[in-house]
Parts: C-alpha cells; structure tokens; sequence
C-alpha cells in the first residue's frame, strides 16, 4: 500500500482502496512515490462509475457504450456500465480543490463517439464541477453532486458516490454526436475521488529529511496577546531565548542547528555551552499600568525561525515568530511549531505544518521587573512546556528512551527586556 497517502493508508475499510487498487490506478501512486526525491508527487485519482443514474440507464438503453482513453482504464461492469478510472495529474487544494485527470472519458453508440480529455474537477464542500475539452474548447461538461472532504492543510480531497450529470453544452453535444432520441439529462454515474496534492517539507533544503505525509494539526490556537492600553512600541527588543538546553545539546550532536529569516544561533555569552541560544529580531509593544512595574505589560514580536533538524534520527522541529507575553498570570511564548517525525515502526515521515500555539508558560511572580535606562527586564523568568507546547513538539511519539517533554517540562529560563520608550 502506498506508504505516502494517508488517506488510502487510513484503512482498507475505504472503498477507494479497493477501486483504485482495482483499476491500476494503486500502482500509479506507489510508482510516483518511489520515483521521488524527498518530495511527494500528486496521487490518487478518481473513478467513475457510468450507467448508474436515471439518465445513465437510458443511454445505456439507446445503445451508448463508455469507455475510457488511456491512460485512464475501463472495467465493464454488468448491463452496460463501466467504471472508469483516472489518476490525477496535478492537483492544487485550498478551499476548494483543482484536479487534473489523466485520460478521459468516452460515450460510444456504434460508430460515433463523443470523447471527452483534458478532465478536470473543482470541488467545493457540496459540487463538483467537471471541465473537459468540447470542441477543442476547455468547457463545463459536468456536475456532481455530492461532498467532498477537502483538508488545505494536508493537500487532500476526498469524495465517495458523487451524483454525475452531464452539464451545459455537453447534454446537447452528446445527443448530436450520438444521434440520441432524448436529452441526456439528469444522473448518468457515481464518481468517487481520493486525491493527494503534491508537498514537500518546507526544510529540506536545511534539514534533508523528507515528507512521506502531510497531516493538519488540531491543536487550539493561540489565545491572542492582549491588545495594551497607551503602548509605547518600540523596534529592538529581540527575543533571546535557549528554548532548552538539553535539547539544543542533543540536536548539536547528532544533527545542527540552522537560523532563518533574520533569527540567529548564538555564539557565547548568551549563558549555556554552543550553541548557546537564539535571537528573534523583533517591535515590541509596552504599557506601565499605573505606578508601580508589577503590573506592566508587553508584547514582543519575534520574528524568523529556529530549525532543530536531526535527520539522522528522522526528526525536525521548527521554532518560528514567537512572541512573549507579560501579562502577570497570562505570561506566556506563543510560537509558530512546525515538525516532521518519523514513525520509528513504519519508517513514514509525517510533516505536520506550522501551528501557532500557547508553547510555553512564563512564571512572572517571582520577578521583579529591573529599570534601565529606558527598559524594563524581568530576568530569568521560568518556562514551562504547555500541554499544546509539549505536543506540537511530538518528542515523544518515536523517542526511543523515556520521555521528559511533557506539559509542564521545565524549559529554559527567559529575559526579558522590553523598551520603555519609543
Ligand atoms: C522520531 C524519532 C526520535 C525522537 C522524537 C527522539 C527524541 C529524543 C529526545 C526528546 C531526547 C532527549 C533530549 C534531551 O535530552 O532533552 C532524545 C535523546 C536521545 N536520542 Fe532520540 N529521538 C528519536 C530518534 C532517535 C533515534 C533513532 C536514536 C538512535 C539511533 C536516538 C538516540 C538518542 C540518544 C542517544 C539520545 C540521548 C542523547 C544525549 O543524552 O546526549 N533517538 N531523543
């Protein structure tokens, strides 16, 4: 089975498994993975069952045949139908989808035909549209009615016993070219498509480990940093931060560590052995709640990513745009989280893309913030790991000692220093 379609790999329950294992279209799919060099090509396809409607069975009365142009495949089924199955050659998936089928379709009735090529579906969440080539114009030629399960995060499309008709111009076009008595309107097959969009990790270039799946994250939101009263917002104030020093020692030794976009792996004297920590350029913003600095606020914006790759152990972490919140109880450092993991078992690298999260908790009440000249410094607050920060990390899913990074994980202590002043 192919080893990077998640959702032809979920289960052999799903009915497209079998269909599109039946009709070759399985072998396609596995072919283009293996050919790949650390990217993942467009898969899966989709399969059309013709004859099965209202409409469908009258064409098949009048004596239409469907078959398919290669490399789309045809299996006869009784009574006339036909299933025809086509692999995807390109595919682009947002909110709605975009898939270009390889091969076509063709309704036969003796010596006439009408072939359509140059298949491609847009799906939203309730339609389908089919475009083929009419007239040697790229034309709507059908509907399907039907769901689809589009996921923009992990590239995929998804739609199982979608009503097919035959749409605009192609209803009259078919009973011309076909000499039909009646118009071929109304349900004249069932599609079914399973597609995955083409990916790569977004790090291979620096970390060299490649993406065999893509799965959407699900874990919540950050909570978004609290909008400041009379802020004074200032340029310069980075975040410097280790993250952990464990982690910093281990993923040094076995794999490296790389700064990008504007954030820097540290030489000494940021505290801790090489490398030492990062710095996040970022603007920050800074309220004083009255007297007193117990009570002020900031917020700085991090920006550029830390990258943890450890391709030799199958796994990358990447630390993007964070930013520290004081904010007394609230404190906090949101980050961008992005990973790629290998299943130790299976051998699959699973590239989950960036989500942005509460990672860490910042204990402010044992600091009191110190005044500079024009700044404000809370000194070596401590982090702890929140429960979505410990699993964005997924340090423990192929870990193959005991695992500490869990919520509440001591991390690396923060400073904190934030301009005063504009
Ligand atoms: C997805 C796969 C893996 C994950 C997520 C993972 C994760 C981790 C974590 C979280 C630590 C502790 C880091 C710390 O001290 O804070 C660790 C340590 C270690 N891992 Fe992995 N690991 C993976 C695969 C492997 C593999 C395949 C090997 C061996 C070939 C390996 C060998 C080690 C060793 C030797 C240490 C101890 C390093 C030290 O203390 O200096 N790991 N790993």
């Amino acid at each position: 089975m192919s080893p990077n379609f998640p959702l032809l790999r979920k289960s052999s329950r799903n009915p497209m498994v079998a269909v599109l294992a039946a009709f070759g279209a399985l072998a396609l799919i596995t072919g283009s993975f293996a050919t790949s060099a650390g990217a993942v090509e467009t898969s899966g396809g989709s399969v059309v069952t013709l004859g099965t409607g209202k409409a469908g069975q009258k064409l098949i009365r009048q004596g239409v045949r469907f078959k398919a142009t290669a490399p789309a495949t045809r299996k006869k089924l009784s009574k006339g139908k036909a299933r025809i199955a086509a692999s995807a050659n390109d595919a682009r998936v947002g909110d709605a989808a975009t898939v270009s089928l390889r091969g076509g379709l063709v309704l036969k009735r003796g010596k006439r035909q009408l072939k359509l090529r140059g298949l491609v579906l847009k799906s939203g969440a309730n339609q389908t549209t089919v475009k083929a080539k009419l007239g040697g114009k790229q034309t709507t030629i059908g509907k399907v009615n039907g769901s689809s399960l589009i996921s923009a995060d992990a590239g995929t499309v998804e739609m199982s016993g979608g009503k097919f008709s035959l749409a605009g111009k192609a209803i009259n076009k078919t009973k011309q070219k076909l000499r039909l008595k009646k118009s071929p309107k109304g349900v004249i097959g069932k599609m079914d498509v399973e597609v995955q969009a083409a990916f790569e990790d977004p790090y291979l270039a620096e970390c060299g480990l490649a993406a065999d799946t893509k799965t959407a994250g699900t874990l919540p939101a950050a909570t978004p940093p609290p909008s400041l009263s009379g802020a004074v917002s200032t340029n310069g104030n980075p975040v410097n931060w280790g993250v952990k020093l464990s982690l910093r020692g281990y993923i040094a030794g076995v794999g490296k560590i790389v700064g990008l976009d504007g954030a820097v792996v540290n030489e000494l004297p940021f505290p801790g052995p090489p490398p030492t920590g990062f710095t996040w350029p970022d603007e920050a913003e800074y309220a004083a709640n009255g007297p007193g600095a117990g009570d002020d606020q900031a917020v700085l914006n991090g920006s550029g990513s830390i990258l943890f790759c450890n391709e030799p152990h199958g796994f990358r972490i990447v630390l993007s745009d964070p930013t520290v919140v004081i904010d007394g109880a609230n404190s906090r450092l949101i980050a961008d989280v992005d990973t790629n993991t290998t299943d130790l078992g299976t051998g699959i690298s699973d590239w989950i893309p960036a989500q942005r999260i509460d990672f860490a908790t910042l204990d402010t009440s044992a600091v009191a913030p110190a005044a500079g000249a024009g700044t404000l410094t809370w000194t070596e607050v401590p982090t702890r790991l929140t429960a979505a920060g410990a699993e964005s990390l997924r340090l423990c899913e192929g870990n193959p000692g005991p695992c500490t990074y869990v919520e509440g994980a001591e991390f690396d202590p923060i400073t904190v220093t934030v301009k005063t002043a504009g």
